[in-house]
């Protein structure tokens, strides 16, 4: 098992396939024009699955494949039908345009979970959030998934004075669709114009649901970033990741691959550690991979403050969400 200085192993390793993406969300994306990586520069689907394997044979039982959006990326289906073949759980985290033209190769890979980004039920809002007009599409998408009863998590960045009113809406959707619903706390990242005025805390989200609803909460599992809650009558259920106001870094089980073959020991992390430029020169990557996660911070790559209300945005340095995959 591929472990750290603080005895935490990680079996799970994150993807991220693209830098691109078809959507615009301001939280995601640097303000400033964004230049995305070219082809050659990304990790060719031949060498994904090299890699992948060296992590697979040292522990790793769960990938999730991630972005910018994954199902831009035009050798996708190449790709997931090799990582399909490995003795992992094959996850994904995606805006859920390209579902439908991806349906059968979800089916055939046999994806554990699609966790599907949407911050709004609103149309509109979704064209200011994202600034393309693809509401009707995901939703629809979302749909398609639970009619082939692909288990479906819908990710909700929840920010005040943009959609913290909708928190009730979620909870409704769950009502009548087995879907769990995910309100992640905004975090910062390069360029996203964070505040920590605009975080709704997990507090804050369980007071809003609490005005409407009762619910309980569920077993939280070890290594997971969401805590859950079921309501009474509900198909679905809810769970809030708290990454600002309550992190998780304790069990944290997980590796980060950019799509550039850059190893990240955490979300936060500073530090990359090049997997592809030795991959691609013949080296043996394994311990380099040892060494960058036996350095990992103990918490959130030893760049945010305990207290997130503290945080001074202008020292962070990281990429921006859109660059790292989440
Ligand atoms: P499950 O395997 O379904 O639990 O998904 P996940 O939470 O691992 O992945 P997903 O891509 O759906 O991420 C949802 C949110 O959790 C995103 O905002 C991620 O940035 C955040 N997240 C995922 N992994 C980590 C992590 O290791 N640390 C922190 N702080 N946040 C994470
Ligand atoms: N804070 C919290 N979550 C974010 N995501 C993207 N940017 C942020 C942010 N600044 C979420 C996306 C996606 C997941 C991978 O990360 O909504 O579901
Ligand atoms: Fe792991 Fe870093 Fe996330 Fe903490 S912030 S859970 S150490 S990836």
């Amino acid at each position: 098992m591929i472990t750290d200085q603080f005895g935490r192993t990680h079996n799970y390793l994150r993807i991220s396939l693209t830098d691109n993406c078809n959507l615009r969300c301001f939280y995601c994306m640097p303000e400033e024009n964004y230049d995305f990586t070219p082809h050659s520069k990304l990790m060719q689907p031949d060498e994904i699955d090299t890699i992948a394997k060296i992590f697979v044979e040292h522990g790793v039982t769960k990938i999730r494949l991630t972005g910018g959006e994954p199902f831009v990326r035009k050798d996708a289906s190449k790709i997931i039908r090799n990582l399909g073949k490995l003795p992992v759980q094959l996850m994904c985290t995606t805006n859920g345009i390209r579902i439908d033209d991806m349906l059968s190769e979800i089916i055939q890979s046999d994806f554990q979970s699609i966790n599907i980004s949407l911050d709004t039920l609103q149309k509109e809002k979704f064209l200011k959030i994202t600034r393309r007009d693809y509401f009707d599409r995901v939703f629809r998408n979302i749909h398609l998934l639970l009619q082939h009863n692909i288990k479906t998590k819908i990710n909700v960045v929840a920010m005040k004075d943009i959609n913290d009113d909708e928190i009730s809406d979620f909870i409704a959707f769950t009502k009548v669709h087995p879907v769990e619903v995910r309100f992640i706390e905004f975090m910062p990242f390069s360029g996203n114009r964070w505040s920590s005025n605009q975080v709704m805390t997990q507090k804050d989200i369980l007071n809003i649901i609490r005005e409407k609803y009762d619910f309980n909460p569920l077993p939280v599992g070890f290594h997971d970033t969401a805590k859950p809650y079921s309501i009474d009558g509900h198909k679905g259920s809810f769970s809030i990741i708290s990454t600002m106001s309550e992190p998780f870094c304790s069990g944290c089980n997980r590796i980060r691959l950019t799509a550039d073959g850059k190893l990240k020991n955490c979300l936060f992390s500073k530090k990359e550690t090049d997997l592809l430029t030795p991959l691609r020169n013949g080296e043996d990557i394994l311990p380099i991979i040892e060494s960058a996660i036996w350095s990992k911070a103990k918490t959130q790559g030893g760049q945010l403050n305990e207290q997130f209300e503290k945080i001074n945005t202008s020292i962070i340095q990281n990429r921006s969400m859109i660059n790292i995959g989440g």
